[in-house]
């Protein structure tokens, strides 16, 4: 039920709706209170761009991915995250995979991130994408808050 036949977690775009059971499980998958940086506008206004993996256990993991409105060559990936009973697997090399193709097909170029200095795991895992690291920059969120930045260079369309 809800696997693919790979016995995969199947990927769909987010819909609003999906913002309450995201936020219920962010702050344990992320093991720290994150939840306020994902307000219901993200799913509200972006959902179309974001990514839901479920499988038969339910939530498996989750995409929230912007092109951005200002910057014609960018795509965003503001949060992404997999079920700790998951983590892994590839899931979330498959959910970026996604996002890259609706990305290039909608004519970006790149694709941009940030996260935390402490986040050691995701700065292995966009290292592992592929993504350059800078960082962590200085006052990048303001006074005090440094963000490690990745990017990565999508394949023409
Ligand atoms: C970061 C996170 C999304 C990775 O998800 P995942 O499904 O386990 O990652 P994948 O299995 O798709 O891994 C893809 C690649 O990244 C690497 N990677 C992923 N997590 C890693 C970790 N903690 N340490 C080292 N490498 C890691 C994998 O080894 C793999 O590389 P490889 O193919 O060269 O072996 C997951 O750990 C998570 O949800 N963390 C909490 C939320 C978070 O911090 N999100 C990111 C910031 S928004």
């Amino acid at each position: 039920m809800d696997r693919n036949d790979a016995g995969e977690p199947r990927l769909r775009p987010a819909e609003p709706a999906d913002h309450d059971r995201i936020v219920a499980v962010l702050d344990d998958w992320w093991g720290r209170p994150i939840s306020a940086g994902l307000p219901r506008l993200f799913l509200d206004h972006f959902h179309r761009t974001s990514l839901v993996a479920e499988d038969g256990d339910g939530l498996a993991g989750f995409l929230v991915g912007i092109l951005s409105p200002s910057a014609p060559g960018l795509a965003y990936v503001h949060f992404v995250g997999v079920a700790p009973r998951l983590r892994g697997g590839g899931l979330a090399r498959r959910l970026y995979r996604r996002f890259f193709a609706l990305a290039v097909a909608d004519g970006r170029e790149r694709v941009r991130a940030i996260t935390s200095p402490v986040n050691g795991a995701s700065i292995a895992f966009h290292a592992a994408m592929g993504f350059t690291v800078t960082g962590p920059v200085p006052d990048y969120d303001g006074p005090g808050v440094d963000r490690v930045v990745f990017e990565l260079r999508l394949p023409p369309r």
